[in-house]
Parts: structure tokens; C-alpha cells; sequence
């Protein structure tokens, strides 16, 4: 199963992606996490990406497909979600010579459907873990003891992007760029959309059923 999520910030990209995954047993291949795990490590790459996604910026192409191209050139991972990756047309197109290259088609890109409210809300109370990086939210989904991980004990931050100023940066930089992929992936026949302003564990239902139609029809 080979599947894009696509959707604005805070559509839930990551917090869906993450329990398929393991849910399925398939890879999570999330650009953010990569990037700022890079960041973490001080590499030259994480230097020169942390810079831009401070600012709530898009990343060079040639950075993240780089990164992209070394993940899905190797035999595994031959099932995956991609979570943040393509962001716009150039990164679209790179993807699908990629996966030609390769001989491994996508199945389908799901478009995660989110009112700005809803991303507004989400971004400005997400909570992550310093050392195993799952997500929180201060009110739609707490942590069990205040500020700390519910898996492994560690302190929880505030994304620097989820800075208010930032929240509208990566919103104005996601309507200039990212959208058109949902009419590019409808031309191609491949885009499903659902409605992403739902109690997550709705989406996730939602979710499992498509992978389940999709199994079918492989
Ligand atoms: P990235 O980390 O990919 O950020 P993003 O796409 O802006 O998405 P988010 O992680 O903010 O949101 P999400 O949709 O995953 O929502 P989440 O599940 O966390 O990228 C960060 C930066 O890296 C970019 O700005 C850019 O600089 C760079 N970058 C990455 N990829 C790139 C690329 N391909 N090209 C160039 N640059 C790139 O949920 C949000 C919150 O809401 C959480 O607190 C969660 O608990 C809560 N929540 C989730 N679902 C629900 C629900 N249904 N109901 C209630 N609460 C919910």
C-alpha cells in the first residue's frame, strides 16, 4: 500500500500517519520529522532546513527530494504513507518519476479536509515529545500527567512554528503552494477526500476502511 496524505497544516497528517503505520505495519515517511530530526543532530542539512522551517517556509526542493529519493530507491520500504511529501507541482512531478524509477505506483493521495479554524486551533495547542516526537494537544488530547510524554516520560514543547505568526506564514505558503496537488492528483484519478474536521478516531475509521477497499481492488 502506497499512499500520500496531503491536507494543511494541522489537518492531522501526522497523527493519522503515525497509528496506520503501526496499526498496518507499514513505514511513515513524514519530511517534517526527517527535517527536524536532522535539525536535532546538527547536520549541515538540518542547519540549512531548520532556517527556513523557523520561518515557516518551504524546505529547497532539491533538499527534501534528495532525502525522498534515497528512502524510496531501496527495496524497503515497498509499502508507505508519505506524510508532508510533494509540497507543491516540482515536488509532485520529481515523485512520480521516483516511483516510476522504481516500479512502485501510488495507490492513492488522501486529501485531509480542515477549516482554518480547525488548523488554528490544533496548531496553536499541539504539545510534542522532546525525545520520541508524538503528538499532543492540550485539550483535544492531553497528556495524562501535565506537560509530560504518556510514553516515555519525556518533557512535551511547543513546535516553534506553532508560533501564532507562524501558524499564518505556513497557512498563506500552504494555499500558494500545496493546494494545486489536489487537482493534480484528481487529474491523475487518484485523490480521495475526506472530511478532516472530525474527532481523529472518526478519521481514522474513515481511514482504515479506504486501506481496506484498497487491499481489495490490488
Ligand atoms: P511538517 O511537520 O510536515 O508540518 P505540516 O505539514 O505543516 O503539518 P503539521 O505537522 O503541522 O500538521 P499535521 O497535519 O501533521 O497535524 P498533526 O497530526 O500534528 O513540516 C514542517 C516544516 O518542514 C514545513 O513548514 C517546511 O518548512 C518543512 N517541510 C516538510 N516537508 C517539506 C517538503 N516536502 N518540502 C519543503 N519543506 C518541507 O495534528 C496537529 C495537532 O492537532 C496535534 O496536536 C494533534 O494532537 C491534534 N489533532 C490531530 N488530529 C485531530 C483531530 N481529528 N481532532 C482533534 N485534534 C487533532
Amino acid at each position: 500500500m502506497r499512499i500520500i496524505l496531503l491536507g494543511p497544516p494541522g489537518s492531522g497528517k501526522g497523527t493519522q500517519a503515525s497509528r496506520l503505520c503501526q496499526e498496518l505495519n507499514i513505514s511513515h515517511i513524514s519530511t517534517g520529522d526527517i527535517l527536524r530530526d536532522e535539525a536535532k543532530a546538527g547536520s549541515n542539512l538540518g542547519k540549512e532546513a531548520k532556517s527556513f522551517m523557523d520561518k515557516g517556509e518551504l524546505v529547497p526542493d532539491r533538499l527534501v527530494t534528495e532525502i525522498i529519493r534515497e528512502r524510496l530507491s531501496q527495496k524497503e520500504p515497498n509499502d508507505f504513507i508519505l506524510d508532508g511529501y510533494p509540497r507543491n507541482i516540482a515536488q509532485a512531478k520529481a515523485l512520480d518519476e521516483i516511483l516510476e524509477q522504481n516500479n512502485k505506483p501510488m495507490d492513492m493521495a488522501i486529501y485531509l479536509d480542515t477549516s482554518e479554524a480547525t488548523i488554528i486551533q490544533r496548531l496553536s495547542g499541539r504539545r510534542v515529545c522532546q525525545k520520541c516526537g508524538f503528538n499532543f494537544h492540550i485539550i483535544n488530547m492531553p497528556p495524562k500527567k501535565d506537560m509530560l510524554c504518556d510514553f516515555c516520560g519525556s518533557k512535551l514543547f511547543k513546535r516553534k512554528d506553532d508560533e501564532a505568526d507562524t501558524i499564518k506564514k505556513r497557512l498563506a505558503v500552504y494555499l500558494k503552494e500545496t493546494s494545486s496537488l489536489i487537482d493534480y492528483y484528481t487529474r491523475q484519478n487518484k485523490l480521495t477526500k475526506i472530511s478532516a474536521d472530525r474527532q481523529a478516531s472518526l478519521v481514522y475509521d474513515e481511514l482504515l476502511d479506504l486501506f481496506d477497499y484498497l487491499k481489495v481492488q490490488r
